[in-house]
């Protein structure tokens, strides 16, 4: 039957391969069909499809080439996937090359960092984790996979899911923040947004759970530096948004530039294989970062690129983004230095791939231009952005009740360089957002209040320490009834390769902030950045502060619609943030110590000079109204191993407006094995009240939330006794306690849920 197979498809044509494969659907007709394929291929042809190239014009590295040689490679069968390469026209004229020029008529793979949006900008994913709501994050990837799919892009390089500790590192700004539990719930939520219910259907994109892994523990938040994390906090911290990712069904997964203990990820065997494959059962494909496999030498782990090469292809990275070191050198190893089973498998995982998203059945599924004219920065789609964006801002500061300003406010000074730019909003990986779509603070406020005087003023900027400005800033506020002070980072300052050596406002920022505030104006901060800035000396002299990251295409409306009370901000903190960059790393859920932190005591685990604890804590945000949480009630006051846990709240709109809460419910394991974190989150949800709406909310625990990975580093739930915390931020908490029974350690094997 087999053989009778592959003789069909000797002969087969293009189209009639095609054919073949959209009547093929189940996973042993997939093994099949790319078994077949694979079977008829030569060492070349397979290499080729491990060979991933840029077009021009990629901001990440080197990369790109001369166009009559590209070509020539791509119809030899030499090229498996391109990058950077958009636009349905475009990806249509290439996929024709690829099926009807190449011997084995092998679709190619799109791929594109589409992070936040494609054309229609959304919030930076930091932002985004803000809302604490990962439906709007599902949505906001969903938007962006029609829009992308529709020109041409099968693939895109998200969603991140790195956890970070260190705000130092720009790469912050791409992930959920700093929690375990809250990078799953993001990391699952963009997946299903980008790949929708079927991978075959043409407005989805494969997600690429990324970067495999601890890139995020880089030392001293120094972009691509090594991270030394030992194999429990791996697995306790930084490996769990990557499981939530696999259990999801992402389609990809790409390797991390950093090492771990010595091991660069793209030559980790033991993440890659025996971690990603063998206990996860994982069957889609590892592509290289940027160079990733071509960077071993310079590890040092590689004499040279042969052995780089079978390195990466050994620990289990299938596709070589850009390096071309598996399509140039492994030929000659392929049989030697490199076994061909772990060739044919690598292979393998990229047809099945390709197979997944349709692209066998129908290869220009995705390059549509009928589409990509009507899909695109849609009135839909700027509505979805808007709400995103609102739901993102955090209200960090609101004495006296300084927001919202009043509608009918006579006069408004909008001071900042970054309030009168429309293309930092967009933040940092663009894919094709274009600041001419999008509206800024300065614009957002001007079409909030039509009839107010707003008048702008730079005074300073991020990018510069000159003062010059801040006097004419100062005249503008105080010819104002209220100042908003737009301050922050440009959309540089965070993503790849921009770490900070300070988290301190930059340029000559809190300078002008201290010049407005000796007007005796009431000023109101808006922050833009894409990592937590230290800035007590802002809590300390201004009224209000709103936390606004960097919030795509409707960033001024949405910031207006807040400012103006049309929207009452309810997202909360993703990560801590500190008072100073010497606290970092910081973070909730840190170990107690043998000398937990005591004000008043010395010989404790604190500093000298600063406080211990954070400016704002993980989970903080307030609101325009107020609420009360109640204390959580238990079910019961023990738990046995196969029992959940009924956890009932009450949370209630205390104040005069509607208004949105996150109840936060942590959790803590008094006494452990190894030590246990002071507290971890375990559950969330954000609620919408009236004023005076009291809501019950309801959880059931398991031991599936009290697990973690012991001395003998298998994971378990270990019998004694818990807290259960909740409120509305990681600090302000009431707790209750229970029991789980036993008499030894309970086993929890890691299963999606
Ligand atoms: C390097 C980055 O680390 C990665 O996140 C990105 O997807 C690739 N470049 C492709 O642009």
């Amino acid at each position: 039957m087999r053989s009778l197979f592959v003789l069909v498809l000797v002969v087969a044509s293009a189209s009639q391969l095609s054919a073949q494969a959209s009547r093929l659907t189940s996973r042993a007709a997939e093994t099949r069909f790319v078994d077949s394929i694979l079977a008829r291929m030569t060492v070349a042809e397979k290499l080729g499809q491990l060979n991933q190239l840029s077009g021009a014009g990629s901001p990440t590295g080197p990369g790109g080439g001369e166009r009559a040689m590209r070509m020539q490679q791509l119809r030899a069968g030499g090229i498996g996937s391109f990058l950077n390469v958009v636009g349905a026209d475009t990806t249509r004229a290439l996929q024709k090359i690829a099926v009807e020029q190449t011997r084995m008529h092998i679709p190619l793979l799109f791929g594109l960092d589409v992070i936040h949006g494609f054309r229609t900008i959304f919030p930076v994913p930091l932002g985004e984790a803000a809302s604490f709501d990962p439906a709007t994050a599902q949505r906001a990837a969903r938007v962006a996979a029609v829009e992308a799919a529709a020109s041409g892009v099968d693939w895109t390089f998200a969603p991140m899911m790195d956890i970070a500790r260190d705000p130092r590192w720009g790469r912050i700004v791409e992930g959920a923040g700093e929690d375990p539990y809250l990078g799953e719930q993001f990391a699952a939520a963009r997946v299903r947004g980008f790949q929708g219910n079927d991978l075959r259907a043409r407005d989805a994109l494969a997600a690429t759970a990324k970067h495999f892994a601890a890139y995020g523990a880089a030392e001293g938040g120094r972009d691509y530096n090594v991270a030394e994390v030992s194999e429990r906090t791996l697995r306790d911290v930084y490996l769990p948004p990557f499981h939530a990712a696999a259990c999801a069904g992402v389609a990809t997964f790409m390797a991390s530039f950093n090492e771990i203990a010595g091991v660069p990820s793209h030559a980790n065997r033991h993440l890659l294989t025996d971690i990603l494959r063998g206990e996860w059962k994982y069957d889609g494909m590892v592509v290289s970062d940027w160079t990733g496999i071509w960077e071993l030498m310079n590890h040092g782990v590689a004499a040279d690129s042969t052995q780089a090469g079978e390195l990466g292809v050994h620990a289990g990275v299938d596709m070589d983004m850009v390096s071309e070191i598996y399509a140039r050198k492994l030929g000659a190893a392929a049989g030697k230095g490199l076994p061909m089973a772990e060739l044919d498998e690598a292979v393998r995982r990229v047809l099945r791939v390709k197979y997944r998203l349709g692209l066998f059945a129908d290869p220009y599924l995705r390059s549509d231009a009928a589409r990509e004219r009507t899909v695109i920065l849609t009135a839909e789609n700027r509505a979805a952005a808007r709400e995103g964006a609102r739901r993102a801002i955090v209200l960090l500061k609101n004495d006296g009740n300084t927001l919202p300003l009043r509608k009918d406010v006579g006069s408004l000074a909008v001071i900042g360089a970054l309030a009168a730019d429309s293309n930092v909003v967009i933040g940092n990986w663009q894919a094709l957002g274009r600041k001419e779509d999008a509206v800024s603070v300065l614009d957002g406020v001007r079409r909030a209040v039509p009839r107010a005087s707003v008048t702008y003023a730079q005074g300073a900027s991020p990018t510069s320490s000159d003062t010059a400005g801040i006097a004419e800033a100062v005249r503008v506020a105080r010819a104002a009834d209220a100042v908003v002070l737009v301050v922050g980072e440009t959309a540089e300052m965070s993503a790849e390769a921009e770490s900070r050596s300070t988290l301190d406002l930059p340029g000559a920022q809190q300078q002008l902030a201290d010049a407005l505030h000796t007007t005796g104006k009431p000023v109101v901060v808006v922050l833009m950045n894409g990592r937590p800035l230290s800035i007590e000396r802002l809590n300390e002299t201004m009224p209000a502060i709103l936390e606004t990251w960097f919030l795509g295409v409707e960033a001024g409306n949405a910031i207006a619609d807040v400012l103006f009370g049309d929207v009452n901000p309810g997202g909360k903190m993703p990560v801590s943030t500190p008072r100073a960059v010497g606290q970092v790393p910081i973070y909730y859920d840190h170990k107690n110590t043998g000398r937990p932190p005591v004000a008043t005591e010395k010989y404790t685990s604190k500093y000298w000079d600063i406080p211990f604890t954070p400016l704002y804590p993980f989970g903080y945000g307030l609101s325009y109204t107020t609420f009360t949480i109640s204390t959580p009630r238990l079910a019961a006051t023990t738990m046995g191993a196969g029992d959940s846990l009924r956890v009932e709240v009450d949370v209630t709109n205390t104040g005069s407006r509607a208004g949105d809460e996150v109840v936060q419910l942590y959790i803590r394991d008094d006494v452990g094995s190894v030590t246990r974190p002071v507290r971890q989150l375990r559950r969330f949800q954000r609620v919408t009240l009236a004023p005076g709406e009291r809501r019950t909310l309801r959880w059931a625990l398991g031991v599936g939330d009290l697990a973690f990975y012991d001395l003998a580093m298998r994971r378990v739930a270990e019998p004694g006794i818990f807290h259960v915390y909740v409120g509305p931020n990681s600090r302000d908490t009431q707790s209750a306690a229970f029991t789980l029974r036993g008499t030894s350690s309970i086993a929890v094997p890691e299963k999606c849920q």
